[in-house]
Formats: C-alpha cells, structure tokens, sequence
C-alpha cells in the first residue's frame, strides 16, 4: 500500500535558517514554496534524490499544531508522509483496519498531492502521512534557490 517515503516533515521555528543550512550543509535545492492555511504553515520543499523530499514547517501561528509541536517538543521530526497510488483507498482500508484516522478524507497538500493524516495514537507515536501525487495542478509556482 505504502510505495515509498515520499517525505520528511520537519518543524522549525524559522524557515530562512533551516533551508539555508538544508542547502548549504546538504546541498538539497528547494523545490517548492507554499503557504498551506488549512494546516497553518509555510512549508518549503527541498529534492532529496529522485522524488523524496524533506518538508520544512514553520507555524503561521503558535495554536496551530505545528505551533502547538513546537512548544512541546521543540525542533525537529514532525511527520513522515509515504506515497501511496490511491489515497482514498488507503484510508478505507486503514480505517477497516482500524487504524484512526486524523483526516477521514483526503486534503489538499502542496505540490499538487492529495494528503491525509493518521493519528500517532495508532502508528506508534509518529504522525503518519498519506500522499498521492499529482491529484491537483500545483497553484503556486516553484521557487528555486536562485530566484
Ligand atoms: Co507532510
């Protein structure tokens, strides 16, 4: 069901730092800007190899749950989001399975993918993405580190 890690999620406190140290100590080049309201964060995309990322998080405000993360546990892992071929049926049959289930259906996420979230209660303590790629037309424009 799971095909891949498609990315890492990292909370950050500020974005202008950690991408440049992704950059520059890395050498990973940024792929992808954008600012998910839903979720309450800007988050940058940075390549890492042939289709996976790392996905850097800063909160638009302290009571969102990146925020919220923030607080509690400091900087650091978020989440890991696998790719999957069909992430409505993903969560069906996890749901069945009875794993629960933060998004019982499936959100906009950047790039252009279809996203759902599985609660930590049931993954052994780590918050677990689904993503589907190319669901969507991306709507925002990739910035490369030279623009
Ligand atoms: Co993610």
């Amino acid at each position: 069901m799971f095909t891949r890690i498609h990315h890492v999620g990292i909370a950050c406190r500020s974005l202008g730092g950690a991408v440049e140290f992704y950059e520059s100590a890395f050498g990973l080049t940024v792929v992808s800007r954008e600012i998910i309201e839903d979720q309450g964060v800007h988050e940058v995309m940075l390549a890492a190899g042939d289709g996976s990322y790392v996905q850097l998080l800063e909160p638009l405000a302290q009571d969102t749950p990146v925020g919220k993360f923030l607080a509690r546990r400091g900087e650091g892992i978020h989440h890991v989001g696998y790719e999957v071929d069909d992430v409505d049926a993903a969560l069906a049959s996890l749901g069945e399975s009875g794993v629960q289930l933060i998004d019982g259906r499936p959100r906009h996420g950047s790039m252009g993918t279809s996203i759902a979230f599985l609660h930590p209660r049931s993954t052994g303590g780590v918050l677990t993405e689904l993503v589907q790629r190319d669901v969507y037309r991306s709507t925002t424009k990739a910035t490369s580190r030279d623009s």
